[in-house]
């Protein structure tokens, strides 16, 4: 086999994203000289001024204190985060650019993650959509309304790859696949940015985390990540890639180390592959004290020498801790940092400035009539919700029928602040429908008899028990609203054990003694684990926190105003015990196979020693996840066929298209997501099983059938060979047309040179 190398490049495949998303390279070009006549004018405390970034808690009461004015005055810091008075923050822009002494204006960073005040699904569930316009289109509302209030710089979107479901952050994430995220992120941060950084509703985005935080050991929060970096190229690094070809304006370090090294002193990361590679020039922060945080790590001495590690870096802009501040210019002194390189760290500040028009336009916007919590931003936050619902199971229950009654059951039924879920700081419940409002509206009040059973999803008593039984007693079917609360994921809210919280599945089981219809719905931040329970209920409607609109989506999906059409943007395990899990996963040496499974009950007892017939897989719980990355059901079903190639044989630098006839086969309008995958059977390195490369989510009617077809460039096919190279080896190809990871149509083809 012979390997055709090829520089590190910009792929086809991302150049055509860049064509779909991208941002005509940040139109407000900021003048390069404007930077080097401000920069020329600068103290050296001025400079290390602008890369402080300065916190105030939201909470905070009372004027703004005369020694933080003072420290604006004295151009001391170049961006705030939290600040959330408005007057506030106009006044202390005010002061940036009125009284420092060369008028800079400040950043204004807030936490804008799935949404400001209108609050769409969490980015896992956006991710369910597979549909990156309502990304898009989420993140525009969120910008238009923080705008309104004075933010210009979100810390948003996380593109952390994410293989765990124990990990708190999977919430945030757009799951485990690299084309995925990459297209989701890239669609965010279109939203946030538009295509020009100086349009007054436009908010500088985030890319973070920088990088490998998704891969912390055992899911646990703020853990070390261990990636070869063939992987770290291939998979984690791939979604920043393609934001920073879309233009995306900062990026954010992450807090934990890879391979030995913190992210935030990481020269691989921050010079080699960001502003050599891919020539970035935009602006990269510390996370919340990750510069200090480098100490307890054990990379770095003491505050000066995480400065030192930091700066030497290339990490522009550090948030919340003081290093900077307090030693940079002793270190460059001293001589260990040369200025020009603390020149580098401003003018990346600068040019975000810059590119923001803040130095024209430093203030916050005038708007006449406030589009917070519009009419149009609730509808938008509807539909994405309403796409991100995934149906997992259903025995004929859903949709159900509008006559009759309900008993609506749950810690989540009625929970207008859980949800949200994780990351909405200025969210509020008062504004969110939840399930209980929205059936009352559509079915009557009479006609829903509401017991949640548990307060919140922890309660392990079963003192609501007997209310919940009476109620499901008196009703026609039961719709059982449960899950996580928004607090059991996100920042630091790991989970080992990931099924349903406190004692809502003994509450299941009471209920499902009735032998009526029994539809579970839950809400959560990450994949539910549900064990038997799944054989007590008829249907399970799963939907990552969904949002201000929770309730009238699901409302309109359980009576079947709309089908269902959201897929697993990861894979589901059946016990937290078999993460890290994820289709794209390497083959191995004794890959696992349902013809030699052998299950624990089937080894014969004092069996002699022996690994025969055994693979890969756990004895207890085999090797399938409870349901495969892609999968979901809907009101109808789809069949596949006729796999067509339109050649056998490609060679490299060309391109292939497959096809496949994709037909409703049921009795109701529905939507299908049609998924691209394939596998380099033999690599340098060894290869995923699969890979997706695509996908198209089309609606038909009944009895309607489509050509669905996918071209593939060979460039799409490229990966990190032992050498570090980027390249596209000749060889045999698998492909799949497939409406989840784990089935499809197969076919084959050639690579040649
Ligand atoms: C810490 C989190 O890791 C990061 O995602 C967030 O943007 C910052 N804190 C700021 O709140």
């Amino acid at each position: 086999m012979r390997l055709i190398f090829r520089p590190i490049k910009r792929t086809f495949f991302y150049a055509f994203l860049v064509s779909l998303f991208c941002l005509p390279a940040l139109a407000a070009t900021p003048s390069e000289a404007k930077i080097e006549q401000l920069l020329s004018k600068m103290t050296i405390t001025e400079k290390i001024g602008q890369t402080n970034l300065r916190g105030r808690s939201s909470r905070a009461t009372g004027p703004l204190p005369e020694a933080l004015k003072q420290t604006v005055i004295d151009g001391k810091v170049g961006a705030f985060l939290n600040v959330m008075k408005p007057h506030e923050r106009d006044e202390l822009q005010r002061i940036a650019v009125e009284e420092s002494r060369l008028g800079i204006p400040l950043l204004f960073g807030r936490d804008v993650i799935h949404g400001f005040k209108t609050i769409f699904p969490i980015p896992l569930g956006l991710a369910a959509s597979w549909q990156p316009e309502l990304a898009e289109s989420g993140a525009r509302v969120s910008a238009i309304e923080a705008t309104e209030l004075g933010v210009n710089w979100t810390f948003a979107p996380m593109m952390d790859i994410a293989r765990d479901p124990r990990w708190g952050r999977i919430a945030e994430s757009f799951g485990e696949d690299p084309v995925l995220t990459s297209i989701f992120s890239v669609a965010m941060v279109k939203g946030f940015q538009t295509d020009d950084l100086s349009n007054p509703t436009a908010m500088a985005a985030t890319a973070k985390h920088l990088v490998g935080y998704g891969a912390v050991e055992g899911g646990r929060d703020y853990n070390t990540s261990l990636i070869p970096e063939g992987e770290l190229r291939d998979v984690y690094l791939k979604p920043f890639k393609a934001a920073a070809d879309a233009g995306v304006a900062s990026m954010m370090t992450s807090f934990n180390e890879i391979n030995g090294v913190p992210a935030t002193g990481n020269k691989l990361i921050l010079k080699d592959v960001l502003r050599g590679e891919w020539q970035y020039d935009g602006m990269v922060v510390s996370d919340w004290d990750s510069v200090i945080e480098m100490i307890a790590h054990g990379f770095a001495a003491d505050k000066k020498h995480a400065a030192l590690r930091a700066a030497d870096a290339g990490l522009d802009m550090e948030m919340t801790s003081d290093t900077y501040e307090l030693y940079l210019e002793e270190i460059i002194a001293e001589g260990k940092l040369d200025i020009k390189q603390l020149d580098d760290l401003v003018r990346n500040v600068l040019r975000l400035k810059y590119r923001l028009n803040l130095f024209e336009s430093p203030h916050r916007r005038e708007v006449k009539e406030s589009s917070i919590l519009s009419a149009e931003h609730r509808q938008k936050a509807k539909e994405a919700a309403l796409q991100s619902a995934i149906l997992l199971k259903n025995n004929n229950s859903l949709p159900m029928p509008k006559k009759g009654t309900v008993a609506l059951i749950g810690p989540l039924a009625h929970a207008a602040h859980e949800q949200m879920g994780t990351w909405v700081f200025d969210g509020r419940a008062k504004n969110n429908i939840t399930v209980l409002d929205a059936l009352q509206q559509e079915l009557g009040n009479e006609n829903v008899i509401f017991a949640e059973g548990l307060a919140y999803s922890r309660v392990m008593n079963h003192d609501g028990f007997t209310a919940a039984i009476a109620a499901a007693k008196k009703a026609d079917r039961i719709v059982f609203v449960g899950g996580e609360e928004a607090i059991l994921s996100g920042e630091a809210h790991s989970r080992a054990d990931i099924s349903l919280p406190g004692s809502q599945e003994a509450l299941i089981k009471e209920l499902a003694k009735l032998n009526k219809p029994l539809i579970l719905v839950i809400m959560a931040g990450r994949p539910i684990t549900m064990g038997n329970i799944i054989d007590y209920v008829d249907a399970v409607l799963f939907n990552f926190h969904p949002g201000t609109m929770a309730g009238p989506a699901i409302s309109d999906l359980l009576l079947g105003k709309v089908s269902p059409s959201g897929r697993l943007p990861v894979t589901w395990p059946k016990s937290g015990a078999q993460a890290p899990i994820y289709y794209n996963h390497k083959n191995t040496g004794r890959p696992a196979n349902d013809k030699d499974f052998v299950g624990i009950n089937d080894i014969p007892v004092q069996a002699w020693q022996s690994s025969l017939g055994n693979d890969s897989h756990y004895l207890d719980l085999g090797f399938r996840p409870a349901y495969p990355f892609g999968y979901g059901l809907t009101y109808s079903q789809f069949s596949y066929a006729d796999l067509k190639l339109d050649q056998s044989q490609i060679k490299i630098g060309g391109s292939i298209k497959a096809s496949a006839i994709i037909k409703n086969t049921g009795k109701r309008e529905a939507s299908e997501v049609v998924q691209f995958y394939i596998q380099d059977v033999v690599g340098d390195v060894t290869r995923p099983v699969r890979e997706l490369k695509n996908w198209q989510k089309i609606t038909l009617k009944p009895g309607e059938s489509r050509t669905v077809t996918f071209e593939l460039q060979t460039d799409e096919l490229s990966f990190h060979n032992i050498a570090m190279q980027e390249v596209v080896e000749a060889g045999d190809f698998n492909l799949w047309i497939a409406p989840n990871a784990d089935s499809g149509l197969k076919g084959h083809f050639e690579l040649i040179e």
